[in-house]
């Protein structure tokens, strides 16, 4: 495995392995890996010759009071995992080889990202959209894996793709969970000992619902409190959202029909945390 970290020579890589023949995936991430991430590459592994890896903690995806300076760096870390997983090259590129001095280009997708974390984030799908564009023209995969714990995310990127005609298909890959039902994360680590306890509350309470629909429950209203009420229990949880939505257009239902997906976004303490899944009912 080798480390590239400057975009010119990625480039020069990226032709060679094309002029070879050889196809390319890349798995986008911001570092400190997970069994979440090592899981894309498994797949990435499975469907193409090179699996490229980047890791960019993106500055303009993130809000003017989040957590960009305190984001959990470790390359060493990173490069042990990604190597052991059978990544062929990380790209870890530098800030101002990303955006240099005068950088004024962006990429907004209109729709999808202004519902559930878009509410809160208005700038946050446009950074990555902008970071995820650059990365595929610069590593030029045929595959982009992205995780569904990232639902919204992982839809805009698909779009996008589609509409810009970029020629990379965008599979999303299933959540990757804790012992107790945690969806991994990155900023898993910010939590306290008592706030990762009461962070397991997101997958019981998504378990709950799914449950309740099972059961014939068609009223988004009803649900939605269900979910609210269960995590609400645990002292160091504060909501930000708990909405059902359509798994198409990510907009609000009031009644549970077809594909829907149930998204939360909690703090718990400092750390805010987001789950989902999707649920189908005929
Ligand atoms: O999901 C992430 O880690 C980031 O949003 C991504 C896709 C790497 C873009 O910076």
């Amino acid at each position: 495995m080798k480390t590239i970290e400057n975009i010119s020579r990625m480039s020069t890589f990226v032709k060679m392995m094309k002029k070879e023949g050889k196809s390319i995936s890349l798995v986008p991430t911001m570092g400190y890996l997970h069994e979440g991430h090592l899981s894309l590459v498994k797949a990435a592994k499975k469907h193409t010759d090179v699996v490229i890896m980047s890791i960019f903690i993106n500055p303009i995806q993130f809000g003017p009071k989040e957590d960009f300076e305190k984001y959990p760096r470790d390359l060493k870390r990173d490069e042990e995992m990604a190597r052991e997983a059978g990544v062929d090259v990380i790209f870890y590129p530098s800030l101002k080889d990303m955006y240099p001095e005068g950088y004024a280009t962006y990429v907004t997708v209109e729709k999808l990202t202004g519902n559930l974390c878009g509410e809160s984030r208005p700038e946050h799908f446009r950074g990555v959209a902008t970071v995820v564009t650059k990365l595929f023209n610069i590593v030029k995969p045929e595959v982009a894996y992205f995780g569904q714990k990232d639902m919204q995310q992982a839809m805009m990127v698909k779009k996008m793709a589609s509409d810009l005609n970029m020629g990379v298909e965008v599979k999303m890959m299933p959540v990757v969970r804790e012992k107790d039902g945690l969806a991994m994360s990155s900023r898993n680590i910010y939590l306290s000992d008592a706030e990762r306890r009461d962070a397991a509350v997101l997958y019981q309470s998504l378990k709950n619902a799914e449950m309740l629909v099972k059961n014939g429950e068609r009223d988004a209203r009803k649900v939605t409190k269900a979910v609210e009420d269960m995590i609400k229990s645990k002292q160091s949880a504060r909501i930000e959202y708990v909405k059902l939505v359509d798994a198409g257009e990510l907009s609000d239902v009031k009644m549970i029909t077809g594909e829907i997906a149930l998204a939360v976004a909690v703090f718990f303490g400092e750390t805010r945390l987001i789950d989902n899944t999707t649920i189908m009912v005929k």
